[in-house]
């Protein structure tokens, strides 16, 4: 079973979002094979799980002193795939978790601020020698920095080839407890998440 955490110290970054998509892009691909768990005492990610009203993938809220055994079960149990949304600090049992994971996505938007905040997360995985990504998220059609801060980045780690744009309809998925996947599984939306899924599998399958 592959761990797949997504962290930033950086909140508003796409973290819950991109968890959501991702472990849904994963689950369509691979059904019954993945599971989701919220590790934010915030929530958001849980939020969404209620208004979701089904199993694929399977979701859970976890805490840190049931993380252990709830991996174990997920591991006996078959699943291929854990994707794990992370709260925005820079706590103890953040990095413990970064350093149990396959694999780490590190999602940020294309601002100098952004860019700013995304190194103590970097150094973590960096620290555990766990192998990460960068996903660009929340990119403007109109930006002409993307390239430039993408550029930077893939200095650093390997970067998601496919941007996420800024969408409405990822809110709007969200907000109904579901995916752009599901909710307009034709569109160019739903197409940048599979293939940011198709890249982070060739990450995965290298880890
Ligand atoms: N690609 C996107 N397009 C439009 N809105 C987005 C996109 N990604 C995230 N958002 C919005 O930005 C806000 C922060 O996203 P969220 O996934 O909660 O980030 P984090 O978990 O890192 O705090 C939310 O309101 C979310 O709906
Ligand atoms: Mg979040």
């Amino acid at each position: 079973m592959q761990i797949v955490v997504i962290a930033s110290r950086k909140g508003g970054v796409g973290k819950t979002t991109l968890s959501a998509h991702l472990a849904v892009a994963a689950g369509q691909a691979h059904p019954g094979k993945v599971a989701i768990l919220d590790f934010d005492p915030q929530g958001s990610l849980t939020w969404w799980a209620q208004h979701r009203n089904e199993g694929n993938p399977r979701f859970d809220s976890i805490t840190e002193d049931a993380l252990t055994s709830h991996l174990a079960e997920l591991r006996k149990a078959g699943f291929d795939y854990v994707f794990i949304d992370t709260p925005p600090v820079e706590a103890p049992w953040v990095s413990k978790l970064i350093s149990r994971a396959d694999l780490v996505i590190i999602p940020t938007r294309a601002s100098p601020l952004d860019i700013q905040a995304v190194g103590t997360t970097m150094l973590a995985a960096q620290h555990a020698h766990t192998n990460m990504v960068w996903v660009l998220n929340g990119i403007s059609s109109r930006s002409h920095i993307a390239d430039a801060v993408a550029a930077e980045l893939k200095r650093f780690a390997p970067l998601a080839p496919t941007y996420v744009h800024e969408r409405t309809d990822y809110v709007m998925a969200m907000g109904q407890g579901r995916t752009v996947l599901e909710t307009k599984p034709s569109s160019t939306s739903a197409r940048e998440i599979r293939e940011v899924w198709k890249f982070i599998s060739t990450r995965l399958h290298k880890a």
